[in-house]
């Protein structure tokens, strides 16, 4: 097939045409277990009867109207969040980019407005991924999303993740806002240790630093709880949602509470489409699945199955060396002479016919569906060990 589309995207050989649970169907109707989801974003599969009898249903009422008028589907969704977590107020987008976009961008003007213009200092950690903006992107502590690009928005700095002396160091009253991943997900899977957010938080209350929590991959059930922060035993200012929030239609959430929100003054931000009426309706029946004990102890009891079927599958191979993660975001970090090949181990995987994919060089990444069952889980695992076995390393 020619290719129309921009040369940034290193597409797979397949081209997938049909999908129903966690099955995905290619043009020559072979079938490949579905054990990433979209990225951490088809939390309940692929067509998921309600999701689709929503979609309908909506499709027949009202599609988009402009953020002239509110909704009904936008409060609703709103509603939850807000009733579901620390928040008081949302602000809808897009993506993921565009809600952390909104969330630097809240954390300056509240800032300002506090403190005046000299307290505009963003720290993120070398690592995370936060979006492609240009803000974001540099935001983000990665510099291979950055060269090339500049000149980059200027003061914003980088400390170590899980360095709790070193965010000590950095952060100081001339800080608006530190930003974080619960867990580093596009790096490798890499969970922040209880004493560092909690750390980070006392830090931000004593400098008054909009503490921001990128939940964009680890939100929305995606670690047994509605939202990781959940289990860290701290509550951040600001928080960004996107990914599984809509399972597949774009849509992003920035959470706040009243305090920081005020900032945001009537004209200060805006979107076409955040929040969109159609969109908005599927989250809502997303959401209260996800957010459902049947959806989470699901998570909790597969992660359990994930983990030790694939440390098992890491003993009989030797090519993985650990499996970290939390829920279902799962990392297997390759052995040590396997170094820098886990594209190699997705390509081999795809034609097992098993969907994964790279977190990073060293790191193989799995977010499967929040409801996936026994079956399936199986299914995908032996074809995953199938091309373990048959991999030779180039
Ligand atoms: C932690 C995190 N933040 C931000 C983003 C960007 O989201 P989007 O691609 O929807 O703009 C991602 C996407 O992978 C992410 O994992």
């Amino acid at each position: 097939m020619k290719n129309y589309i921009t040369p940034n995207f290193k597409f797979a050989d397949m081209i997938p045409i049909k999908a129903q649970g966690n099955t995905v169907w290619d043009e020559n109707n072979k079938d490949y277990i579905d054990l990433l989801g979209g990225i951490a974003v088809n939390a309940l599969g692929h067509c998921h009867p309600e999701l689709i009898k929503t979609l309908h249903e909506q499709a027949d009422k009202l599609w988009h109207i402009s953020n002239t008028f509110t909704t009904t589907t936008s409060q609703a969704l709103a509603e939850r969040l807000v009733k579901n977590t620390f928040a008081e107020k949302v602000f809808f987008a897009n993506s993921g980019a565009e809600v952390n976009e909104a969330a630097l961008k809240l954390a300056r003007k509240y800032a300002y407005d506090h403190f005046g213009p000299k307290k505009n200092k963003i720290i993120s950690c070398y690592n995370s991924f936060h979006g492609r903006t240009l803000f974001t992107a540099t935001v983000g502590g990665q510099e291979k999303y950055q060269t090339g690009f500049g000149p980059l928005p200027p003061a914003i700095y980088y400390t170590e993740f899980n360095n709790t002396e070193a965010l000590k160091d950095i952060l100081d009253d001339e800080t608006c806002a530190f930003i974080v991943e619960p867990i580093q997900g596009e790096s490798g899977v890499l969970p922040a240790h209880l004493e560092f957010l909690k750390t980070a938080r006392e830090l931000c209350n004593k400098h008054e630093i909009a503490l921001i929590l990128d939940e964009i991959q680890t939100g929305m059930g995606r670690t047994g709880s509605l939202f990781a922060y959940q289990q860290y035993q701290i509550t951040p200012d600001i928080l960004t949602s996107a990914k599984a929030l809509g399972c597949g239609l774009p849509i992003g959430a920035m959470l706040t509470t009243d305090q920081f929100a005020e900032a945001f003054t009537p004209g200060s931000h805006g979107t076409t489409f955040g929040g969109n009426p159609l969109v908005c309706a599927v989250a809502n029946t997303a959401f209260d699945i996800i957010n459902s004990e049947e959806t989470l102890s699901n998570v909790k009891k597969q992660h359990e199955y994930f983990e030790s079927e694939l440390n098992q599958i890491a003993a009989e191979t030797g090519k993985f060396k650990l499996i970290r993660g939390k829920g279902l975001l799962i990392g297997c970090v390759l052995a040590d002479e396997f170094e820098g090949k886990a594209n190699q181990v997705v390509s081999e995987a795809l034609k097992a016919g098993v969907i994964v994919n790279q977190a990073g060089p060293n790191v193989v990444r799995l977010a499967p569906s929040l409801i996936i069952n026994d079956e399936d889980r199986q299914k995908g695992l032996n074809r995953l060990k199938r091309a373990l076995d048959q991999w030779i390393p180039q």
